[in-house]
């Protein structure tokens, strides 16, 4: 038996919670959240033991795997102390907030004995992995150019509005775009070269909307697009990778028929839209059924650390050729 806690019973949270009840092998142990009343709610709906500190969870020596689920500025305290005390661990993306902390948990991570497994969830959908089967199998030629989009929707609200606040959420680029930008790294390999321009400082946080320009160690360049403009749209997300022999191209709007957006009511964080098909696995429940899977097989999870670090580190660049204007080299 798996004993796992969850820290932060927020949007993700929540989720991660509700898909661990579900799999055989594990028992949901406990839950953390700083707020009173999401602690309440989670001992109301999941019968877990509680605690109020992330750090509090992190020492009960009866659990064994952490997952953590909390504004991106807090993954790095709690990456740390998880690994410091050899826990298993699962961290939603980004992995974290600065260069300084990759560099941290890098060193750390070196010495845990244990699974560290990263939310990078596109690599659990089944649409975008076909899509990439295809490149690898060859079917596009020699791949060329890729372009992603992402995003349409509403604002997303989170706890003390986070997500607005660009050092805790790192923008559209680190939240959003970082999806696309792991996905192609998992298609074509190693960035080499980094270009990015957002809206940001031309817009409130809530409309930016940003363009990474990727080059890629194999020559493929693509284009990213992250979009946080706050319509009150339909969120979606589209692919195409061309190549020498063809192109293959994946767009949400004519597959994905289930949307679930919680609606933000007064004093409730929402509008982080989960796309989902009645017709596939979550890609949510794949993600998290995998980690369980490579503690108990003994292997490493589907997106390891050093995949998330890699990302994160693309990512990160971005950010600092939007403050420079100029590309960055990795
Ligand atoms: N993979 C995805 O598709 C996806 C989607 C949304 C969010 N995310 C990521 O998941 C993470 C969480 O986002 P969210 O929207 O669920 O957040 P949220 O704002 O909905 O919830 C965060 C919760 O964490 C709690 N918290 C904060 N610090 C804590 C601490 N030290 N100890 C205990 N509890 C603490 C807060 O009280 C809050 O309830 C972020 O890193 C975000 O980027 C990933």
């Amino acid at each position: 038996m798996i004993r796992v806690g969850v820290i932060g019973y927020g949007t993700m949270g929540q989720l991660h919670s509700a898909n661990l009840k579900k799999l055989p092998g594990v028992e949901l142990a406990a839950v953390a959240d700083l707020d009173a009343e999401r602690r309440r709610q989670a001992e109301a709906a999941l019968g877990v033991k509680t605690y109020e500190q992330g750090e509090e969870l992190i020492s009960d020596p009866h659990i064994d795997l952490v997952a953590i689920a909390v504004p991106t500025d807090g993954h790095g305290a709690l990456l740390k102390r998880a690994v410091e005390l050899d826990k298993h661990v699962f961290c939603e993306k980004p992995l974290v907030r600065t260069k300084a902390e990759c560099r941290m948990v890098e060193k750390l991570a070196a010495k845990s004995t244990k699974k560290i497994g990263v939310g990078h969830v596109v690599r659990f959908s089944p649409e975008y992995a076909a899509a990439r089967e295809k490149v690898l199998a060859g079917s596009i030629g020699r791949p060329a150019v890729a372009r992603t989009f992402r995003g349409g929707s509403m604002f997303p609200l989170g706890w003390q509005d986070w997500y607005a606040d660009f050092d805790r959420s790192g923008g559209v680029i680190l939240d959003l775009a970082i999806h696309d930008i792991d996905y192609l790294r998992w298609c074509f390999g190693e960035v080499t070269r980094v270009y990015a321009k957002s809206t940001k400082g031309l817009t409130d946080e809530r409309m930016e909307h940003a363009f990474v320009i990727l080059r890629f160690e194999n020559g493929v360049i693509a284009h990213v697009e992250g979009n946080w403009a706050n319509y009150q749209g339909q969120f979606y997300t589209t692919l195409e990778m061309a190549g020498s022999k063809g192109i293959v191209s994946f767009d949400t709007r004519h597959t994905a028929p289930i949307l679930y957006t919680k609606a933000g009511a007064q004093g409730e964080q929402a509008n982080v839209t989960l796309p989902e098909s009645p017709a596939l696995v979550s890609p949510y429940e794949a993600e998290i059924a995998d980690m369980i899977a490579a503690i108990q097989e003994g292997r490493d999870p589907k997106v390891t650390l050093k995949d998330a670090l890699a990302t994160t580190r693309v990512a990160l660049a971005a950010l600092e050729s939007l403050e420079t204007g100029q590309a960055v080299n990795l």
